[in-house]
This record gives structure tokens, C-alpha cells and sequence, in this order.
């Protein structure tokens, strides 16, 4: 099974994004993760269109967007037009989920749903046709820089069940506290992409530390 990682922007320098991104180029990391908020569906505001398309002009990865917003099937379109590649959105914030994973797919993109830590992964069983990810969060979505919760383990490993018993391609992401005291665990549980935002970009070698994830 591949081995992805997806860097946060979240914990990137706002003052020298250049750098950041181009950091990412350099590196052995496979996409940028892009995390919006809103400020209803999570208690933090992060960035939005402006920010992102700033990016797309210097990534030379794909851009794996993360919505943290409430209805997200109203802004599929504006996201595609600023570049992102991958739009995941959260399972509790789409009313009509099928029709939401439908259009983003429709735009070209691949769809994503994410799953609150809360949230039973059995809820995904019947829309696996339509998504080419799942999201498992190991925080509470809306900052960086959280603890993670062990129970991940256990929902990726029912997850990764699931989508075998179904026989699909889902990948499996995971995102909230992941260092590489964890990574490894993650992927023995049947992940196949992380996503870490203060480790990789607190740590003195980002590089040398997007490395560490994917051994
Ligand atoms: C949290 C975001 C994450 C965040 C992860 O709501 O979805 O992507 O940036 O940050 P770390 O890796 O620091 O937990
Ligand atoms: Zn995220």
C-alpha cells in the first residue's frame, strides 16, 4: 500500500509561504493540505479562495483541500477555479452528501468525506462508491497542533475492512496529531495517507521530517 503524506499549511509561515511551498517541492511529501474554516462549523477561522490560489500558482503537487465549513456543496465550483485537486468535505456538515461527492467528482476533482472522531465509520458503508477518500480525524477538527486521540487506530482498521469487504480504491487519510512516534502504527492500521502540520513544520528539517513519515 502507497505511503502518502500531505503536509498542513495551517502550521506553514504566513509571512514566507514562498518558501514553505517551495520547501514542499523540494521535498518527498506528496500534496499540500489546505485547511478552511469557517467559523460555524469549526470555532476557528483559517483562510480561504485568495490564499489557495496564491499557492496553486507555486505547487508543484496536487492540492488536497480539507473543507471545514458548513454546506460545502456551495462553493465546489470557486474551489476547482483556485485549483484544488482533491476536495474533502465533512460528513456532518453536507446534508445531501451523495449529491455533494457527485458534483466535486462532476468538476474533476476527487471527493473526500471526513469523519469527526465522533462519527461511526459505518456511516460511510453506503457512499464508498463515491468517494476516492476518506478522512479520519484524530482531533477535534478547527486547530493545529492537538493531541492525538488513540482511537483512530481502531476506526482506520474498520475502515480499512469495510472498504476491502466492498472492494473499492478508497484511500484512507488521517489528520490531527500525527508525528512519527505514530505513523507507523497508522499505516500498519491500513492508512495510506498522513496529514501533520506542527510536526513537520516545527521541527528544525521539515524535510528530513516529511522523510521520517513516510518510513
Ligand atoms: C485540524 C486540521 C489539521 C491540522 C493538523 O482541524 O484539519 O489539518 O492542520 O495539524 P497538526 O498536524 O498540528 O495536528
Ligand atoms: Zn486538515
Amino acid at each position: 500500500m502507497n505511503k502518502l503524506v500531505s503536509p498542513s499549511m495551517l502550521s506553514a509561515n504566513f509571512l514566507h509561504l514562498e518558501s514553505d511551498i517551495n520547501m514542499i517541492n523540494e521535498s518527498t511529501a506528496d500534496w499540500f493540505h489546505l485547511d478552511v474554516m469557517d467559523g460555524m462549523y469549526v470555532p476557528n477561522i483559517s483562510f480561504g479562495m485568495p490564499i489557495i490560489e496564491h499557492i496553486n500558482k507555486l505547487a508543484k503537487k496536487p492540492l488536497d483541500v480539507h473543507l471545514m465549513i458548513e454546506k460545502p456543496e456551495r462553493y465546489i465550483a470557486d474551489f476547482k477555479k483556485v485549483g484544488a485537486d482533491i476536495l474533502t468535505v465533512h460528513i456532518e456538515a453536507s446534508t445531501h452528501l451523495h449529491r455533494t461527492l457527485q458534483a466535486i467528482r462532476a468538476e474533476g476533482m476527487k471527493a473526500g468525506i471526513a469523519l469527526n472522531p465522533h462519527t461511526n465509520v459505518l456511516q460511510v458503508e453506503d457512499v464508498l462508491e463515491e468517494a476516492d477518500m476518506i478522512l479520519i480525524m484524530s482531533v477535534n477538527p478547527g486547530f493545529g497542533g492537538q493531541k492525538f486521540i488513540p482511537q483512530a487506530l481502531n476506526r482506520i482498521e474498520k475502515l480499512r475492512n469495510m472498504i476491502e469487504k466492498a472492494g473499492t480504491k478508497t484511500m484512507i487519510q488521517v489528520d490531527g496529531g500525527v508525528t512519527n512516534a505514530n505513523a507507523a502504527d497508522l499505516y500498519n492500521a491500513g492508512a495510506n495517507c498522513l496529514v501533520a502540520g506542527s510536526y513537520v513544520f516545527k521541527s528544525p528539517d521539515p524535510k528530513e521530517a516529511i522523510k521520517r513519515l513516510k518510513k
